[in-house]
């Protein structure tokens, strides 16, 4: 594999986390556990799966635990050796050592469109990734690499998209589409959260983009939508009438971690996966006698 052409990714990381408060009142949703790790570690080791070493996190007020997690804790690291407990002091250690990141803070609530846009200093005339950290993604092949493979392919902006079917649908950006080859759509338009009815097919957008330089300007443009946001997906609805924009439906299974539902069932899968608790694990459920 040569040079990755995507080497930058953006972690819109400011949200408050309402639809898992009060959990998220003094800890941000991001440090959410799954089993034994904060949910932001798992989009980065997607991240560094795909090739990708550049991470910019764009945090808000009440944030600090998503750099510290990710820096040297000596106090810990000394009372890890100091009693022993290696196995343990590696794994803090490989944390830190996993990238270098960098911070840039959104002020205000505008929406992910105005989150995405804070970043743009540091991104620059390239292109470049975006992952929500509330869509955690099993894969055999990190969802992000396959992803680029779709941009080296098209070299046009691509986002990650799985079909929805019933109501549900309202919760996402949705796009409307042609097949181009197996899982690869071109779009030619896209809505965020549309009423059942109105949505234009069942292929919504999850947490994952491959963006080009080319939509700073369109989120420039953006209007806030009623809420006052500015909507990542109007910037690419102006863009994808512009030029090709691509949807892909990547191979994995994606789970809703920033709800209380779909970050159980993660919970409870990746339970089952543990190298440590998988057996107790397994046991425990199986003996639930569960009532209807
Ligand atoms: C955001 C996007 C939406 C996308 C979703 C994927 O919505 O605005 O287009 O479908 O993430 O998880 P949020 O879930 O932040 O409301």
């Amino acid at each position: 594999m040569g040079e990755n052409t995507i080497r930058k990714a953006v972690f819109p990381a400011a949200g408050l986390g309402t639809r898992f408060l009060p959990a998220t009142k003094a800890q941000p949703k991001e440090m959410l556990p799954l089993v034994d790790k904060p949910l932001i570690q798992y989009v980065v080791e997607e991240t560094l799966a795909s090739g990708i070493e550049q991470i910019i996190i764009v945090t808000g007020r009440g944030k600090n635990a998503i750099e510290d997690h990710f820096d040297i804790s000596y106090e810990l690291e000394h009372l890890l050796q100091e009693r022993g407990k290696l196995k343990e002091l590696e794994e803090i250690r490989r944390i830190s050592e996993l990238t270098q990141f960098a911070y840039v803070r959104q002020k205000k609530a505008l929406g992910l469109g105005h989150a995405v846009l804070v970043a743009r200093d540091w991104v620059d005339d390239e292109p470049f990734a975006v992952l929500l950290g509330d869509d955690i993604i099993d894969a055999d092949v990190p969802c992000l690499r396959q992803m680029i493979e779709v941009f080296e392919r098209y070299r046009a902006p691509v986002v990650g998209v799985m079909p929805i079917d019933g109501p549900e649908i309202s919760r996402f950006g949705v796009i409307r589409a042609e097949p181009v080859e197996s899982d690869v759509y071109r779009i030619s338009d896209m809505v965020e959260k549309p009423r059942p009815e109105e949505a234009p097919s069942n292929l919504a957008i999850i947490g994952r983009y491959i963006l080009t330089p080319d939509i700073f300007v369109e989120l420039e443009r953006t209007q806030p939508d009623i809420r006052g946001e500015i909507q990542l997906t109007d910037a690419m609805r102006a863009l994808a009438r512009q030029r090709p924009f691509y949807g892909y439906r990547f191979k994995g299974r994606r789970y809703d971690c920033g709800d209380k539902l779909g970050f159980l069932q993660a919970t409870v899968e990746f339970a089952l996966k543990h190298a440590d608790i998988s057996q107790d694990f397994r046991r425990y459920l199986k003996n639930l006698q569960l009532e209807e």
